[in-house]
């Protein structure tokens, strides 16, 4: 389906809920490997017990591509910023996730990114506003950049290939709500709009990729309660709200009931876990 759904839709995707994560703060990302509990999460009253994780069941298509374009040079620099000391321009992070179309993450993709300068311009001879970068563990990414200048006969757009390992490469560009030319263009295509607010004069878009990768959802670990008094953070654990532990040393309190995952342990999911 297409990600950037309309006032009207009957449920929102997993994308629009990723997105409604991202822009809720920097808490969200270490809880958005469990997408489905964190949708359920946003309508549980606190402290009740959640329902089981269900079966992700989003329907999205994958990603769709787009021509390369002219302007594609190989060996691009490994990295996730490609700003230049003096770069003119709106600076611009595009964060996101990369998923199967099991809904699951995929660490190690490959993201190569290209782009025009400030003025329209693509550097030719050199690697500016050029980088590639892999997605992390938990298969997410971040971009550092500036916001694309216009050239003629196009609209803003951000060149990228992607590519799991071992499989085929997914080229495709990305595109700016609210962009005149976005009616006038005829490469534009609306499932490839990210999602961009504004943040202090800099700009945050948002954007999921689905590589036509086939995953399965794998045998579900079976939930297991923590011992009496709490003992120590263990994944696959289920907590309530109240129930205490203890991860590298400190005490914490859960602070909404859950599944334990690898990535959300109490330092890096403070919306679950407070320190006490
Ligand atoms: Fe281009």
């Amino acid at each position: 389906m297409d990600d950037h759904d309309e006032p009207g839709t009957a449920r929102p995707s997993r994308k629009t809920v990723l997105r409604a994560a991202l822009a809720a703060g920097a808490a969200a990302p270490a809880l958005l490997l469990g997408v489905p509990a964190l949708a359920r999460t946003r309508t549980a009253s606190p402290g009740t017990s959640l329902e089981p994780t269900p079966t992700c069941d989003d329907g999205d298509d994958p990603t769709p591509p787009q021509m390369e374009g002219p302007y594609f040079k190989p060996n691009s620099p490994r990295r996730t910023s490609l700003l230049e000391a003096g770069t003119p321009g709106v600076r611009l992070t595009v964060s996101g996730y990369v998923f199967g179309r099991g809904c699951q993450p995929i660490p190690g993709v490959l993201l190569d990114f290209w782009q025009a300068d400030n003025n329209g311009a693509y550097d030719n001879t050199g690697f500016r506003f050029r980088g590639h970068q892999f997605t992390d563990a938990r298969g997410a990414f971040q971009l550092t950049t500036i916001v694309p200048g216009l050239y003629p006969g196009r609209t803003r757009h951000i060149h990228v290939k992607a590519q799991a390992p071992g499989r085929p490469v997914l080229t495709t560009q990305l595109y700016f709500p609210n962009e005149p030319r976005n009616a006038t263009d005829a490469l534009f295509d609306p499932r490839l709009l990210m999602t961009v607010r504004d943040a202090g004069g800099a700009r945050e878009a948002a954007f999921d990729f689905v590589l036509d990768v086939t995953q399965s959802p794998g045998p579900s670990p079976t939930p297991t309660t923590p011992p009496p008094g709490g003992g120590t953070w263990t994944a696959g654990t289920v907590y309530r709200a109240g129930d205490r532990v203890t991860y590298g040393g400190r005490g914490y309190v859960c602070l909404q009931a859950h599944t334990a995952q690898p990535g959300w342990e109490p330092p890096n999911a403070p919306a679950l876990w407070r320190a006490g």
